[in-house]
């Protein structure tokens, strides 16, 4: 890959990796010593206190190394296999400093760095220092969480009452309905924990109602659905009775459940047999999923009363009263419970962890790494990718030229692999391919598109997407 595209770098001024190494990542570690803080004070345990507050002391330190430009240091043994790929890795770097680094491995390593802080201890081992900012977040996305799971009961009951009077199928009305399910997934990762460094909630909740997804149409710039749905469709046509669905999971809370929203159309209308869904195996990117985010939002739909009503720790500082559903709402909220719960328990949904997915580096290096889960996703009909850091892996993270065919940029995933494989991404970061000539020019030259500055800002900030497909035949 590093013969065909240059890794983007921390140095590189143009680069988005430039202000997320100096502005970005400061933030969230801090946020990251905050909470720990937090539960550290709570702690009533002496020990467990103690050595919480050494945590801290790890973070606090960790934040200092990053903006001091220090060289990275070796990770130290957890007893993860994972802990020789990142430092063979390092020293393959020739053990460079924060602020001139692969931003890729970078980032991948300052997550692993975090969780060694607490994987080394005794108590908090399983301590997931962005819970809490995941569940606030997700809390946050109220109103657009009813409106969907409101949408989601009627069509359902609507499939299962079509399909009990044996109503013909509309063709036409279930491929407009499959492109809207996949975009409502594409576009929940606009909102991403680690870009809320710079959006207020205000702004999620504008990006994720209906009428902004309708608006966001013509902000996918890459739309290869179409492809997608002629290929689930066929299978399904030719009878075929196991057909699998793999999500590459991104992020938690809301990202999370229209990812479900997805996976139980997908399953309800017959288009997949089974879901298989791929969690992290450490706190990664602040927001993405562990599969205790899976049982929690499972949890908040079981109870939604308990979930919405219950003040959080801000409203009791603030003295403010959640307010409360109402039957309707409580109602659709349990009907998404019986669906995923039912799918989860019939085996039909299913989660699936890897470590793999939380190693530095590019997918260019699954095959290698493991070759299993290759053979796996091979079985599968389609595997879908979600979110920028999954896309900026797929593509090797690399500056390749944005008329790059997508199916080249995924190196050994591409056809051949006998993986079809499709990215849902909402850009946030610099690498962008399969543009029409031309294309990344004339975004530039939009407001706050970069202009002639060299950087590519309009790929920044999640307002713009692509969803990319390879056929591995
Ligand atoms: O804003 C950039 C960024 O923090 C990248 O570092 C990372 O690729 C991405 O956001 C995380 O977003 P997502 O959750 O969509 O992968
Ligand atoms: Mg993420």
């Amino acid at each position: 890959l590093t013969a065909v595209a240059a890794a983007y770098l921390t140095s590189d001024p143009t680069s988005f990796a430039y202000p997320t190494a100096r502005t970005r990542w400061p933030v969230i570690i801090t946020q990251a010593i905050d909470d720990a803080y937090r539960s550290v004070s709570a702690s009533e345990d002496p020990e467990k206190h103690e050595e919480g507050k050494k945590i801290v002391a790890e973070l606090v330190n960790l934040k200092y190394e990053v903006q001091h430009d220090r060289a990275l240091t070796p990770i130290r043994d957890d007893g993860y296999p994972d802990v020789a790929i990142y430092n063979r890795e390092l020293e393959q770097l020739g053990n460079p400093t924060w602020l001139n680094v692969s931003w890729l491995y970078s980032e991948c390593y300052l997550f692993r760095r975090i969780s060694t802080s607490f994987s080394l201890s005794t108590h908090w081992r399983n301590y997931d220092v962005f819970a809490r900012q995941k569940i606030k977040t997700f809390l946050s996305s109220r109103p657009a969480v009813i409106e969907l799971a409101a949408r989601y009961k009627d069509l359902v009951t609507q499939l299962r009452e079509g399909k009990s009077r044996g109503a013909p199928v509309d063709e036409e009305a279930e491929r407009i309905l499959f492109m809207e399910m996949c975009e409502i997934c594409l576009w929940g990762n606009a909102t991403d924990l680690s870009l809320l460094t710079s959006l207020t909630y205000e702004d999620i909740q504008k990006l994720q109602g209906s009428e902004a997804r309708k608006a966001a149409e013509k902000n996918i710039l890459i739309n290869n659905l179409p492809a997608v749905y002629d290929l689930l469709v066929a299978a399904k046509k030719a009878g075929k009775k196991e057909r699998q669905v793999d999500i590459v999971l991104d992020n938690a809370g809301f990202e999370l459940y229209v990812d479900l929203i997805l996976a139980g159309y997908l399953l309800s209308v017959g288009l997949a047999t089974t879901v298989v869904l791929h969690p992290k195996s450490i706190p990664w990117f602040v927001s993405d999923v562990l599969p205790s985010d899976f049982a929690s939002l499972l949890n908040a739909l079981a109870n939604p009363r308990h979930f919405y009503e219950t003040p959080t720790e801000d409203d009791e500082l603030q003295g403010k009263t959640p307010e409360p559903l109402s039957e309707t709402e409580v109602d659709e909220l349990s009907f998404l419970f019986q669906e995923w719960s039912g799918f989860h328990a019939e085996g039909q949904l299913r989660m699936r962890s890897n470590r793999v997915w939380t190693h530095p580096g590019s997918f260019w290096r699954l095959p290698h790494e493991d070759p299993e889960l290759i053979e796996d996703l091979k079985a599968s009909e389609l595997v879908i990718f979600k979110g920028d850091l999954n896309y900026r892996k797929l593509v090797g993270d690399a500056n390749w030229d944005p008329t790059t065919a997508f199916t080249t940029a995924i190196g050994p995933l591409g056809p051949g692999s006998g993986i079809n494989v499709m990215a849902l991404r909402t850009c946030k970061a610099d690498v962008v391919v399969g543009l029409k000539p031309g294309e990344d020019e004339k975004l530039r030259e939009t407001e706050g598109g970069g202009g002639d500055s060299g950087a590519r800002k309009w790929a920044w900030n999640g307002k713009w997407a692509v969803v990319s497909f390879s056929k591995g035949t």
